[in-house]
């Protein structure tokens, strides 16, 4: 049995006030319509085509992926119309599940459910029972409680704006059955539209026995129309990731105020502080603490590490032990051995710190190699950049730079040298010796400040 998914995303979005196509709008950094192709994925569909419209090109330049078939629906005629558009991609599958690009949390227990529901039946609806179920397509049953037809809110007479249960739009249907059923959809409606939902009667009167499974979660189905509705989402699959992590160890002062923008290994002993953002992918030893405000974006950090408060690591390598911040900022390609102190203001670009280094107070560290036990003073800079290139710094073990340092690369400070305090450093330094650059200090015994005239 060959499944196919179609994921229906040409519609405008009118309601988002916004250049961006709908479906590309983020939550959790993730575009809706990522979300929706990432769940299709997991259901092990031998082909995925997507249909979209509204944007143009803008949507599939987003999704590069090899597995994906674009379909382009030029004119938004209705999701019968959009379905029809993805009818030849869909060629061979003796199923195919219909998902929307704009109802992004989905998920895949519930598909399991709808197609366990689909080897009995082709056509399952997924349907769910609503307090306020205006703006959907009703599902109308006999008194048996057998579907037999979906109307849309637009054309729907009192009796059937009554009904509580709605149609999702989420669907599986049984493959060469779709195309026929397609090829008979009119537009003779309230909104002019090749309605999807249309197939439901036709197969009815087929004597089909139309099955309707229902989402584990009514945030499942919930499409996203406007930013009230994409705040909202956030908050809900925040809160859902939020409390799988705790229910695996790592503690949360605060699950409302916590965001997992992308994926999280965090070994035992795990604390974070309110407003921790985690984007990307992280990795976080054993015993990580981390202070209130901190953002965290694809990098490794190892066991027993604190990072204090107001720090901000992207794509950093932070060993065993290590102590970070408070604010502190380690960018690209910053690389910590075990127990490097990194103290507040510190900026650390492209740079290997090895282990037992000391960075404790305003400094920027670029392009530098940095060695075992080397102590960096309160404001040193290296100056690795001449307007054109850059250039690199290498300080190696047991260094001590003065504060107020800064070493104009390309420089390199031998082992167990010193620099003292204010020098620029512009020629290499040989280990154990001392260089220092600054004036000589003058005194005049005696010397009358100015006055004032
Ligand atoms: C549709 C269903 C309705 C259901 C509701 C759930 C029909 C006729 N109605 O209504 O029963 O309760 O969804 O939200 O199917 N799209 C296209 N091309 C089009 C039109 C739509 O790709 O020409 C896409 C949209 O981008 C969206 C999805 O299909 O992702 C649903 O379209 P939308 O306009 O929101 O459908 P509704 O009228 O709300
Ligand atoms: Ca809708």
């Amino acid at each position: 049995m060959k499944l196919g998914v179609v994921i229906l995303a040409a519609g405008q979005g009118t309601r988002m006030k916004s250049a961006l196509p709908k479906v590309l709008h983020p939550l959790a950094e993730k575009p809706l319509l990522g979300h929706v192709i990432d769940t299709a994925r997991g259901t092990g569909a031998d082909r995925i085509a997507v249909v979209y419209g509204h944007g143009g090109e803008r949507v599939p330049d987003c999704f590069p992926d090899p597995d994906l078939v674009w379909v382009e629906q030029a004119q938004q005629l209705g999701t019968g119309h959009a379905a029809e558009q993805a009818l030849p991609a869909m060629a061979g599958m003796d199923r195919i599940l219909v998902l929307y690009g704009d109802v992004p949390l989905i998920g895949n227990e519930t598909l399991d459910a709808l197609l366990k529901a689909g080897e009995e039946s082709p056509l399952v609806l997924l349907t769910v029972t609503l307090a306020n179920p205006t703006g959907y397509g009703r599902i109308v049953r006999d008194d048996s409680f057998n579907i037999r037809r979906i109307v849309e809110q637009k054309d729907a007479a009192p009796e059937v704006l009554a009904l509580n249960e709605i149609n999702t739009g989420i669907m599986l249907v049984d493959g060469p059955k779709l195309g026929n059923w397609i090829a008979r959809l009119d537009n003779d409606n309230a909104q002019g539209e090749y309605y999807l939902t249309d197939i439901v009667a036709m197969a009815v009167a087929e004597g089909t026995k139309v099955q309707s499974a229902q989402p584990k979660d009514e945030f499942e189905v919930m499409g996203v129309n406007d930013k009230a509705q994409l705040a909202q989402m956030e908050r809900h699959l925040q809160l859902i990731r939020a409390k799988s992590l705790m229910r695996s160890g790592v503690t949360l002062r605060d699950p409302a105020r916590f965001d997992l923008r992308g994926s999280l290994t965090a070994g035992r002993d795990v604390e974070l502080d309110i407003n921790v953002v985690i984007a990307g992918d992280v990795v976080l030893g054993n015993d990580v603490k981390i202070g209130a405000n901190t953002v965290i974006r694809n990098s490794r950090i190892g066991s027993s590490v604190l990072i204090f408060e107001n720090c901000v690591i992207d794509n950093a390598v932070v060993g065993d032990g290590c102590q970070i911040g408070p604010f502190a900022r380690l960018r690209p390609d910053a690389e910590l051995a075990a127990n490097v102190r990194v103290g507040n203001f510190v900026e650390i670009k492209k740079s290997q710190v090895d282990e037992g280094s000391k960075i404790n107070h305003l400094s920027y560290i670029g392009d530098c190699s940095i060695g075992k036990a080397v102590n960096v003073g309160a404001g040193t800079i290296t100056c690795n950049y001449d307007g054109v290139n850059k250039y690199r710094t290498v300080i190696e073990d047991r260094a001590f730079i003065g504060s107020d340092t800064q070493l104009v690369a390309p420089v390199k400070v031998g082992a167990g040298a010193m620099v003292g305090a204010g020098s620029t450093i512009t020629k290499d330094v040989p280990p154990d010796s001392l260089a220092l650059s600054r004036a000589k200090q003058i005194g005049r015994v005696g010397w009358k400040r100015p006055q004032k005239k």
